[in-house]
């Protein structure tokens, strides 16, 4: 297939796509000393072009190639650094023990929850976007999908206190907002409707529970303390302290303004 004139444009003065790669790859590994070893191995030092992606898409199939040691040096600065961090996963460690009832020890939620994992790797991952070292993050929000499952962009805001329970299937777009006190179950999107750009996914209000299979779409305000039923497909904002349900979703309860979904995960309040 012929690569049309937009794309040869933005190559600018590389010949080729995998030059282009060759040489971003290069600037990188000058930046990033995390990721030297492996873009030497995998791109900068290969033989030919089918040589990268081979080498690129194994890689990433055997999970990652990084140093242990490599991303334990990047995790650790970044949490030395970050005293919120710190006191947002101590916050998430809680919330998991008290609404989870098959988590009976703070010491499981650690070792053993993949939706915890993939939140603490985001929060590393956040905070290395916002300090502008994009690749890095974008790279550790890609390996973290791979290993826990949920896909989270490295530019979305996540507050604390939060659960994301099982992990699997979940999806946060770039300009997702989540406050505190949120519970998310597995296969939840918070996604953009495919009609918007720039700012375009949910901002998730405090104390809201959204619950498996979920699709919220657009750049839509899910009110605080509400709750989001199982499989439902919500394209409109939620106001606060209610239940909606349905595809489309409509309000199927209101509540009483001290019920805390997200907190109880009481399905029959
Ligand atoms: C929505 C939910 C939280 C209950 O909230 P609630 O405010 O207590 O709502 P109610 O149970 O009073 O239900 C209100 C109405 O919505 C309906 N409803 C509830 N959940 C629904 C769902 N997922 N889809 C469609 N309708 C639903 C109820 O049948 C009820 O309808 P009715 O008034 O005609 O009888 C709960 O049903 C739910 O979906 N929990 C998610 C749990 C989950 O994801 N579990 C996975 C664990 S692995």
């Amino acid at each position: 297939m012929q690569a049309s004139d937009k794309a040869v444009r933005e190559l600018g003065a590389f010949a080729s796509v995998w030059t282009a790669i060759r040489a971003e790859a290069t600037d990188l590994a000058t930046r990033e000393p995390t990721l030297r070893a492996l873009l030497e191995t995998q791109i900068i030092g290969v033989a030919s072009d089918a040589d990268i992606i081979a080498h690129v898409i194994s890689a990433r199939l055997a999970v990652a190639s990084v140093d242990t040691e490599d991303l334990f040096r990047l995790f650790h600065g970044i949490l030395l650094e970050r005293a919120d961090i710190c006191a947002a996963i101590e916050a998430d460690i809680l919330a998991v023990r008290e609404r989870d009832p098959a988590c009976t020890t703070c010491l499981h939620a650690l070792l053993n929850l993949k939706g915890f994992h993939a939140l603490q790797t985001h929060r590393i991952a956040h905070a290395l976007w916002i300090n502008g070292r994009h690749e890095i993050a974008s790279w550790l929000s890609n390996l973290a999908s791979l290993v826990f499952g949920p896909d989270i962009h490295p530019a979305a805001r996540i507050g604390s206190s939060i659960m994301l329970d099982h992990g699997s299937g979940i999806v946060i777009g770039e300009t997702a907002v989540i406050e505190d006190e949120v519970s998310i179950l597995q296969n939840v999107t918070l996604g953009g409707t495919g009609k918007e750009t720039g700012d375009r996914h949910p901002k998730i209000r405090h104390g809201v529970m959204i619950g498996a299979g979920a699709k919220i779409l657009g750049n839509i305000e899910i009110g605080a303390f509400s709750k989001i039923a199982a499989g439902s497909v919500v394209l409109k904002p939620v106001p606060a302290h209610c239940t909606v349900a349905g595809v489309p979703a409509t309000v199927v309860r209101i509540h009483r303004n001290d019920e805390i979904p997200a907190e109880t995960m009481d399905q029959n309040i």
